[in-house]
């Protein structure tokens, strides 16, 4: 079974995906990072964040084994990854990459933007994560300040607010739900409440009902 999980910026859709994971025993595939990792090469090479050329190249040379490297979440690499994320050939070079990873067994999980839109429109179960832009923000805050990184809430929800912006009206695979995808809010949810609702809609979908 394929669970895809889609949501705007810090909707919580990350730690849901990663607790219905281990909850079926499936693998599970944060997409964010993969724009954030060639948000991070191109960075670091010193180039610009709209060199399509260079870009497309690092989304070809990924290698998973640092997509736990932890300067990936921080808010400067994931504003830059919604730059790179806009650019379509970077999102088809990603393209396999995610669908196979969908397709191995025993099932996976995958959190993202386009998961149940472009990448697997055919999964099974499809879930789309809302929440309060002002919820969202606190959330982050702590978050950040919990990682030793100093953060103002009232300029974490502007970029909250600027990168749902640019994600909902890019014109490659804009985020927004699949037309059969369950709309989940959590704005009033803690983890476990959202965990518990998710699972509710996927057996409710396995049942048949
Ligand atoms: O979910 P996140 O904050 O880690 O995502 C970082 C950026 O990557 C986000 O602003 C948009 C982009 N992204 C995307 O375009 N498609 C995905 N499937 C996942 C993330």
């Amino acid at each position: 079974m394929i669970i895809a999980i889609d949501g705007p910026a810090a909707s919580g859709k990350g730690t849901l995906g990663k607790r219905l994971a281990h909850h079926y025993g499936y693998r599970h595939l944060d997409t964010g990072v993969i724009y954030r990792a060639v948000a991070k090469a191109l960075l670091d090479g010193g180039y610009d964040l709209t060199d399509e050329a260079r870009a497309v190249a690092a989304a070809k040379e990924l290698d998973p084994e640092k997509f736990s490297h932890p300067e990936l979440k921080s808010q400067r690499i994931g504003d830059a990854a919604s730059v790179v994320s806009a650019i379509a050939s970077v999102r088809e070079a990603l393209v396999n990459f995610q669908r196979q990873f969908a397709a191995d067994p025993p099932g996976a999980v995958l959190d993202g933007r386009d998961i149940g839109t472009v990448i697997c429109p055919n999964a099974e179960v499809k879930i789309f994560v809302v929440a309060d832009p002002q919820v969202r923000a606190h959330r982050r805050t702590l978050e950040a300040r919990a990682r030793g990184e100093e953060a103002d809430e009232a300029l974490v929800l502007a970029d909250i607010l600027k990168r749902d912006e640019r994600d909902r009206n890019r014109a490659a695979a804009p985020l927004k739900a699949a037309a059969d995808a369950h709309i989940l809010d959590n704005s009033h949810l803690d983890i476990e409440g959202g965990v518990r609702a998710a699972i509710a809609i996927i057996e409710a979908v396995r049942a048949g009902r």
